[in-house]
């Protein structure tokens, strides 16, 4: 795991979370689903924010999802409980020391998760090798060097850059997304194929206003204020300034962009 897990663990950091993944639930989760009786690995699984949509949208699949958090994996089985969901499984765990034989699963599933990782190709190859012959992986990742926005403002890109710069120090990358084929290639993946998917914002679309630049994109960036004015990277006024104008972008002539990456790849089959 990344030395500190930047976002952190806090109350509003799960809604946020969850609010990110109800809004682009479509965006992101269209084209997954698993065929009935097959075991899938989510790794990195958080409170579960992934986990429900999975869970229905594969309803006779079966799911082990684990997090390194023991304090996540509860939150995540309280709410796929209270969803009502039986096909999931919770194990607290680490990705680079995962309880399970090789090839024990059919698929691989991974969001949000390889951005907080200091060895993303290590982490992919760990659970390529606990896919069974035929199996594939997902990954999905997003790129904050994908946003742009108008109004356009300088201030908010160096409050967003603090979000890139903590991670960094972190052992993190905020701008992994952009990288995912590259990594699922050379943690041996095959015909490994990534699409952008990229998110639209503008006033007609007010879920996405509030869903997506409010409360998932700008509550990310505000949840790092302190620590970026602790590490010395900008001042408090430069930061509160950035924070506005992305508030900003979310007026009724406002509009927001940001591109995640989705990737699939299979395990090598044996020659
Ligand atoms: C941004 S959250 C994403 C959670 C979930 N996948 C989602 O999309 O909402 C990243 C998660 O990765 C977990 N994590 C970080 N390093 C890990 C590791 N080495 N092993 C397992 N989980 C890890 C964190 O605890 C955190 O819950």
């Amino acid at each position: 795991m990344s030395k500190t897990y930047v976002h952190g663990y806090h109350p509003r950091e799960n809604e946020r979370l969850q609010d990110q993944a109800g809004t682009l639930v479509d965006l992101l989760h269209s084209d997954t689903a698993y065929p009935p009786g097959s075991l899938v690995l989510e790794a990195g699984c958080g409170v579960g924010a992934q986990t429900v949509t999975l869970a229905q949208r594969s309803p006779d699949a079966r799911f082990i999802s684990v997090d390194v958090s023991a304090h996540s994996i509860a939150e995540a089985k309280r709410r796929t409980e209270a969803a009502g969901f039986t096909n999931v499984q919770f194990q607290q765990a680490d990705i680079f020391a995962l309880p399970f034989r090789p090839e024990s699963f059919d698929h691989v599933f991974v969001c949000f998760a390889l951005e907080h990782l200091s060895r993303p190709v290590e982490a992919l190859a760990i659970l390529n090798k606990l896919l069974k012959p035929g199996g594939n992986m997902t990954v999905i990742e997003g790129d904050h060097g994908s946003t742009y926005f108008h109004p356009e403002s300088r201030a908010a890109q160096m409050a967003i850059h603090c979000q890139v710069e903590l991670q960094r120090l972190a052992g993190g990358n905020a701008l992994i997304g952009r990288q995912l084929y590259p990594l699922m290639v050379q943690a041996d993946l095959e015909a490994v194929h990534v699409s952008p998917r990229m998110v639209y914002v503008d006033s007609s679309r007010p879920d996405l206003v509030d869903g997506f630049t409010r409360k998932t994109f700008t509550a990310m960036i505000e949840g790092v204020r302190e620590s970026a004015i602790r590490a010395g990277i900008i001042d408090p006024e430069a930061f509160d300034a950035g924070v506005r104008d992305l508030h900003r972008t979310a007026e009724p002539d406002g509009v927001f962009c940001y591109t995640f990456f989705k990737g699939v790849g299979e395990k090598r089959r044996r020659v």
